[in-house]
């Protein structure tokens, strides 16, 4: 892991308190969790703040619909939030509500302060509001007469208003952006917002609302007969929070924030709006704005109208908190818009959750219990050294010095924003300890005497990785990853970066125990597409509950059998071997180049003691097609050939008569 700030100060848009939490909320919300936990892994003080938007017209509105005060519509409302950020398990140091006497102070003390230095004046104005997006536009900005942001109907307004002389810091903000790489990311969205500043000429922005129309918002501190329009009052809990003119030594601490999370949708308030007002307020700029794309079900927008908005707590009940936290991280590039289906869901939690994770802690727990007592055994002692793995080398030291390389890998690509991408690597790591278990056959080498030591450095060894992984793993999936390092044996589960990449921290000698299934795989089943929870998932599944004990490959149940779709996921195939080689330093491993039919393919197999690579040549053996890639010393296998072994014996499983590459094998 790499790239220590002395502090990082994360924050998410404060929400909407009216709207019902979904998707896109717990998404940015999640974000800045999986952030702040891993830099608390890295012990970087950290501080996440998150809260609710609480001002402004559609409250009022739904406040007098229900017959309540604006206060008490509020009052109830929040809870949707704070209750969901539980139940995912949300880590925030702080929960802003702009309506909280600490906020409401300093708006207004930032306003009498702006009014005072003439950044705040009085005029007259005319133009054309947007009740959805509470915000005037002016009239060249409009599109076929309606809301250029949501294209909903505009009304006309003329009324006298304050504003803030954002226009005189354009050329300051097109400078400080292209001076200022890191200030709004992705890239493209720096772009974006510099095109909007070099195209037109910026206006100054209308910062108050006059009561007669608006009652519900902070008071003008200098017109009681104005409340402060929603956005400018918003904006500032990012400094309210920490301490801004309360608290010096406190907003010292945090400001510079490290990363504002937000929707591509607020862009221009939050890299327009706020860096001018921060700009004008004397206040330093935060260090990144990030924008991230939105959840699209399948490739529609999300819409209460049409009915496919996603509801987080419906996911929540059905798959479990950490598989929800895991698939959202997962499949957002960040920057880009993301689909969301749950037959995606169901696809992605069955083959790296349940299949991958799963399997291999499942593989690693239950043969230190078979093998090993229940205990963590003990690394070879054959060797005296503190670091007998150096001195060790083989597989055991490849797979080691494979799987902490991620470590740092991770860290790289959390620093550069790229979670997705970073989970990719760490499931990549569990993939390659199901290859080495898999090469190394510890179940071989329990019956054979003599292997006792190298059986125990084996286990020892795959548990250190599996370690390493679920410690990778813990900012995104926390409760699950706890629990897998629990099972392991460790008295203090919880992952410290100094310790991540050490081998050698599993203590010998304690006693494992079996978590039960991570992640139950969840079942397809062919129901009727009716009781699909997501509208547009062509594929309805019956998921376990969340907790259940559903059977999965990773748990074999009781009778040992397995069921028709777990048999159906593997497409076993006919090949044609093109060419075969040893490969240096592995004296059991053989490289094939293979025909598949439809496409070549790379085969590492551990077949070298039983085949010499000439024999192969023309042979048509069965492979498993669909295997996922991995490096098997450090070079790939794109699938992986069945043979049968007896003992010391083992031979190719090969066709019976002539049949061309590519034939299914049923
Ligand atoms: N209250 C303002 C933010 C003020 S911050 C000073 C607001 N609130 S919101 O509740 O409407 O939206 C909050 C965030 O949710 C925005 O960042 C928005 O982009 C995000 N999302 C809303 N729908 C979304 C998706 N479908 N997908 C991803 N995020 C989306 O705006």
């Amino acid at each position: 892991m790499s790239n220590k700030p002395d502090h990082y100060y994360v924050t998410t848009p404060i929400y909407y308190v009216n709207d019902k939490p979904h998707i896109g909320h717990s998404y940015t919300t999640i974000l800045a969790d999986v952030l702040a936990n891993y830099h608390r892994l890295l012990d970087v003080p950290t501080h996440f703040l998150t809260g609710t938007d609480e001002h402004g017209q559609k409250v009022q509105q739904a406040a007098d619909k229900n017959g309540i005060t604006p206060q008490q519509q509020c009052d109830q409302t929040v809870i949707r939030f704070q209750e969901l950020w539980k139940r995912l398990e949300i880590t925030n140091d702080d929960f802003i509500r702009t309506t909280e006497p600490r906020h409401k102070t300093v708006v207004q003390q930032i306003l009498q302060e702006l009014y005072e230095k003439d950044e705040i004046y009085k005029a007259e104005y005319e133009g054309w509001y947007c009740v959805g997006c509470e915000r005037f536009f002016a009239e060249k900005d409009l599109v076929e007469g309606n809301c250029p942001e949501c294209g909903r109907k505009v009304d006309s307004i003329v009324e006298s208003n304050y504003f803030f002389r954002m226009g005189k810091y354009q050329q300051w903000l097109i400078d400080y952006i292209e001076t200022h790489p890191d200030f709004i990311q992705p890239a493209f969205r720096a772009n974006e917002t510099l095109g909007f500043l070099k195209n037109k000429e910026l206006q100054d922005l209308c910062i108050s609302r006059p009561k007669s129309r608006l009652a519900w918002g902070i008071d003008l501190p200098f017109d009681s007969d104005f409340v402060t329009y929603v956005w400018f009052d918003a904006l500032i809990n990012y400094i309210s929070a920490i301490g801004y003119k309360s608290d010096d030594e406190q907003f010292k601490k945090w400001w510079p924030c490290s990363c504002q999370l937000i929707g591509k949708d607020i862009l221009t308030t939050h890299t327009v709006y706020w860096p001018t007002m921060l700009k004008a307020m004397g206040v330093e700029m935060p260090k990144t704005v990030f924008a991230h794309g939105w959840w699209l079900t399948g490739r529609t927008k999300m819409s209460k109208s049409l009915g496919n908005v996603v509801n987080p707590m419906d996911m929540i009940d059905n798959y479990g908190v950490d598989a929800f936290r895991y698939f959202l991280i997962a499949e957002m590039t960040l920057g880009q818009d993301a689909s969301f289906t749950e037959e995606a869901f169901v696809k992605r939690y069955n083959s790296d959750l349940a299949n991958d994770l799963g399997n291999v802690a499942n593989r690693v727990l239950s043969m230190i219990d078979r093998y090993c007592d229940g205990k963590i055994p003990v690394r070879s002692n054959s060797v005296d050294t503190n670091d007998p793995i150096e001195n060790n080398p083989g597989m055991e030291q490849d797979i080691w010095i494979a799987v902490s390389a991620i470590s740092t890998e991770v860290g790289e690509k959390i620093s550069a924003m790229k979670l997705d991408s970073a989970v990719g690597s760490i499931m990549s790591a569990v993939r390659m300890i199901n290859v080495y278990l898999q090469e190394r056959a510890p179940w071989s080498l329990a019956k054979q005497e003599g292997k006792e030591e190298l059986l125990n450095h084996c286990l020892y060894t795959a548990a250190e990785c599996l370690r390493v992984c679920a410690g990778l793993l813990y900012p995104v999936m926390p409760a699950k990853m706890l629990e897998l390092r629990t099972a392991l044996g460790m008295a203090d589960a919880k992952p410290h970066v100094g310790k991540l990449s050490k081998f050698g921290v599993l203590i010998p000698g304690s006693a494992i125990s079996q978590p039960g299934a991570l992640f139950p795989r969840i079942e397809v089943e062919k129901v009727d597409a009716a009781s699909s929870r997501v509208a547009p998932a062509k594929q309805p599944v019956k998921p376990p509950k969340a907790g259940g004990t559903a059977p999965s490959p990773s748990t074999p149940p009781p009778d040992g059998l397995i069921t028709f779709d777990q048999v159906m996921n593997v497409q076993l195939k006919t090949a044609v071997v093109l060419a075969a080689e040893k490969i240096e330093g592995a004296d059991k491993l053989l490289k094939l180049q293979i025909d598949l039919g439809t496409e070549k393919r790379q085969l590492v197999a551990g077949i070298a003691l039983h085949y010499t690579p000439e024999s192969l040549i023309g042979k048509t053996i069965v492979v498993v097609a669909n295997l996922k890639p991995a490096k098997l010393r450090g070079v790939e296998s794109q699938g992986m050939l069945l043979a049968a072994s007896l003992g010391d014996s083992l031979k190719l499983v090969t066709v019976d008569g002539s049949i061309g590459p590519g034939a299914a094998v049923k």
